[in-house]
């Protein structure tokens, strides 16, 4: 294999080659138990282009993933099949199917078509289970003679009984909410409008209905700690129930483009109620789904599974550099598939807030994971003693799994504690990926600037050090908090998942060769700060 095909990432999706941009389309076949994924796809090129296809692919395990072909093509050259989503028509309601086609496998899929004239949406149906498509005869089944007016996601609304399309009408700052019984006649109930950040247009809306977990699990105390230390965290319901919560939450997803406060692209969404035709968030804030740069155009499997969980996939890039980041045959992976729950959880001592937690579904094969996964257990890092790990065969896909209790008294913080984890490049020690932290800050960074690769030294907007975690796990003492950082490295990306996933930052890398990590050295430059436990 070239050093291009051995850095091509294992866990997460790429085409075989040219460009991909937003995930489509996902849906879970329940005969046939394969999980489908289409995405935004440009073969010819490493840039985005038209005509613009929805590629398509298939797995088993959400982590493995097929390419199986082209699952359509706009009508014409210069126009493009622009992002949309995929429901089961179980109970027949279009009239699309006949009783031969198992009703596991209606797949209907709402997509844009894009042309120099306007963006208007379309409606396709499969008769073979998903991988071929015939357009409903009449399309447009929306269209407001706008240019900006686009991806449509259909979900079920169990109350109404009626199926419910979102669209943005994207530089009017609108998520525009359609209702229909027979997925062809759409009727507008409301809009949501100018909420969040704005940038410079709305893209991707879609809702979900979201499990709340109500019950906090505690951690396990640091061992130098009593019963009688007073601890704040964000397991704050310690083994408890808060049963006046609901069930679930809807959640609003929305990607903003560009106008993220990093730059570029970003996904924020809104926890409220929908009613069938109104969402009302409960509260004006917006949160961000991943604080990263390169996480966005968010899309929720249609759940047909009929079970509860929301799990979902976004594109692993950012508008602002997706199409120059050196890779090659292929541009741009998805998202590892995210599994979410909504939780309670305590940003500061004095506030509990509804959050989005993300825990990433993964099927690493035993191989890998034995030979690369790292835990770090009990262990005080100093500055005479740093702590260096290497990894026995660097394959450059592996996870990471650590807890820190910084213990910032000694400086009565007046000096910055620092911290930092180098993960090097096995064939290059000067290129790494570091993380770090500043007691000062309280909080973690990321610099993937240490590189020489020329992309990365010379794109202005592939930025080299982001602020990765806002909040402490848990805060035991006025000078004792904690962190806890989950991490999958997967060839040039890293999705790091902090405090049991109440916050994610995903962030592409690139080393000049193979982007394999060899070592994984932690320093400290002050005395007493570390305690890293597992
Ligand atoms: C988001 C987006 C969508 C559009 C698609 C075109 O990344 O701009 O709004 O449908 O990409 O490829």
């Amino acid at each position: 294999t070239s050093t291009y095909e051995a850095n091509r990432p294992h866990l997460h999706y790429t085409a075989p080659s040219g460009w991909i941009n937003d995930p489509n389309g996902l849906w879970y076949d329940a005969k046939d138990q394969i999980w489908h994924l289409y995405f935004q796809y440009y073969p010819y090129s490493e840039y985005w282009g038209e005509p613009l296809y929805w590629g398509h692919s298939v797995s088993e395990d959400l982590t493995h993933w097929n390419y199986s072909g082209i699952a359509f093509s706009p009508p014409k050259n210069n126009t493009g099949a622009f992002s949309g989503s995929i429901v089961v028509d179980h109970n027949n309601t279009s009239g699309f199917f006949n009783d031969s086609i198992d009703p596991r496998q209606r797949a209907v899929a709402f997509w844009t078509y894009n042309t120099p004239e306007d963006q208007t949406q379309f409606v396709s149906y499969s008769l073979d289970g998903g991988y071929n498509f015939t357009p409903y005869s009449g399309n447009p089944i929306l269209n407001i003679s706008s240019t900006q007016h686009r991806d449509p996601k259909v979900v079920w609304h169990e109350e109404s009984q009626k199926w419910i399309l979102t669209l943005a009408h994207s530089q009017k700052y609108e998520v525009l909410i359609y209702s229909s019984k027979n997925l062809t006649s759409w009727q507008l109930e409301s809009s949501f409008s100018h909420h969040g950040i704005m940038g410079y247009q709305y893209e991707c809306p879609g809702l979900a209905r979201v499990p709340i977990v109500k019950t906090f699990h505690s951690d396990e105390l640091p061992s130098n700690l009593t019963d009688s230390d007073e601890v704040w965290s964000n397991s704050f319901f310690d083994n408890g129930t808060n049963s006046s919560l609901p069930d679930t939450a809807w959640v609003l997803f929305l990607s903003v483009n560009p106008g993220a406060p990093l730059g570029g692209s970003v996904n924020q969404y809104f926890i409220g109620d929908f009613n069938g035709t109104h969402f009302v968030p409960y509260t004006s804030q917006t949160r961000f789904l991943d604080v990263g740069k390169d996480f966005y155009a968010f899309q929720a499997f249609f759940n047909s599974a009929g079970g509860t969980d929301v799990l979902g996939i976004a594109w692993a890039s950012n508008w602002e550099y997706g199409q120059y980041v050196p890779t090659t045959p292929w541009k741009s992976s998805m998202s590892l598939v995210r599994n979410f729950t909504i939780r309670q959880y305590a940003p500061n001592p004095e506030s509990v807030e509804l959050n989005l937690n993300s825990e990433p579904i993964l099927n690493l094969d035993g191989q890998l994971k034995n030979e690369t996964s790292f835990k770090i257990y009990n262990q005080t890092l100093l500055p005479s003693k740093p702590l260096s790990y290497n990894v026995s065969k660097p394959t450059g896909v592996f996870e990471f799994d650590l807890t820190f209790t910084v213990d910032d008294s000694y400086y009565n913080n007046t000096i910055f504690a620092d911290f930092s984890i180098l993960f090097r490049g096995s064939r290059d020690r000067e290129e790494y990926l570091k993380i770090g932290y500043e007691a000062n800050a309280a909080s973690f960074y990321i610099d993937r600037g240490h590189s020489k690769v020329s992309f990365v030294k010379e794109n202005p907007y592939f930025t080299d050090r982001l602020s990765v975690l806002n909040e402490p796990y848990e805060m035991i003492s006025s000078n004792l908090s904690s962190y806890k950082v989950y991490g999958v490295f997967d060839k040039n990306i890293l999705e790091l998942y902090f405090n049991d996933g109440s916050e994610v930052s995903t962030n592409l890398f690139f080393f000049s060769d193979r982007n394999f990590v060899g070592e994984i050295d932690i320093s400290t430059k002050h005395d007493k700060i570390f305690i890293i436990r597992n």
